[in-house]
């Protein structure tokens, strides 16, 4: 069955953004003049998927209203004859969206088994909501190219970033078995390894296509620290040989983390046709006094 349905989890309490995300959930949070989570539903449309579901925190309003329709102002662009935002504010309520509330932010596989409803048994891509994967001109998006592997193979298979050193340490850990072609046979995965205990220096990142039994393993878990892990589900998998991971073209940008987000909001105003030549000149002056 191909990839039809889509997971965001927006869920998090994002504590490295307190005190921002007392209110506004970080998946809200503007890179340049768009939240994050409109970056990331838009990844889906270079893979055709428009049935989405955004496990959202209790009282995220925010998120819904950010989708959904915006009657008065449109009109009133409409009337100012302003185009070229009404296409903007357009952009932004083009997808088939489906919510769950999340009660108790009680992980990324929690989250998950919030959106089963939603998805029917079906094999679904899954896209952390504080997660930039930007595809440049000519680039293959993440999303695209894991769907491609999901689509040849049957298999669920997760998108992977070489780091070094102290980073290693930062993500779940992936062992090789074997490697064609740019796609990796998972042979085992490890949760932050020290750098002693690392399989490679594969890191797991935020994109993933999963095969529907997914749902059904997390459900069969034993809680470890009264909390259960996507990772171990993703464990069984790689035992079984069910598990790939691909690199990816493009640039990633962690904007659930402060420096991340920083990072982001630069390299997008550089890329920006209004602002970017502005902001070049900028840092050009500020690198002068550093
Ligand atoms: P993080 O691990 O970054 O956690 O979640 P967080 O709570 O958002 O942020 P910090 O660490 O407290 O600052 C990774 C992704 O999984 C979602 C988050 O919203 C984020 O997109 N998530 C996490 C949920 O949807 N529910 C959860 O219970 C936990």
């Amino acid at each position: 069955m191909s990839v039809r349905k889509a997971v965001i989890p927006a869920a998090g309490l994002g504590t490295r953004f307190l005190p921002i995300t007392k209110v506004v959930p970080k998946p809200m949070l503007a890179v340049l003049d768009k939240p994050t989570i409109q970056y990331i539903a838009e990844e889906l449309l270079s893979v055709g998927i428009d049935d989405v579901t955004i496990v959202v925190s209790p009282g995220s309003e925010i998120i819904k209203d950010h989708f959904g329709e915006s009657n008065e102002l449109e009109k009133r662009l409409l009337a100012d004859g302003k185009l070229e935002l009404y296409s903007i504010l357009k952009d932004t309520m083009k997808f088939k969206v489906n919510y769950c509330v999340q009660k108790v932010a009680n992980g990324l596989a929690g989250a998950i088994l919030c959106a089963e409803p939603f998805l029917n048994g079906e094999p679904f891509a899954l896209l952390l909501g504080d997660e930039l994967l930007w595809a440049n001109e000519g680039q293959t998006p993440c999303i695209k190219r894991l769907v491609d592997v999901y689509n040849k193979t049957g298999k669920s298979v997760i998108a992977a970033m070489e780091v070094f050193g102290d980073d290693v340490s930062k993500y779940g850990n992936i062992g090789v078995r074997e490697e064609t072609d740019g796609v990796i046979t998972v042979d085992r995965i490890v949760e932050k390894p020290s750098l002693n205990d690392a399989l490679s220096n594969y890191a797991i990142i935020g994109r993933y296509v999963l095969s529907g039994e997914v749902i059904d393993m997390l459900k069969k878990l034993t809680p470890r620290n009264n909390e259960i892990y996507l990772t171990d589900v993703l464990d069984q998998l790689a035992e079984r040989g069910d598990l790939l991971a691909s690199g990816f073209e493009g640039d990633r940008y962690d904007v659930g983390d402060k420096f991340g987000f920083i990072k982001a909001n630069v390299e997008f105003a550089l890329k920006s046709k209004e602002i970017g030549d502005l902001t070049a000149e900028y840092i050009k002056e500020l690198a002068k006094k550093l």
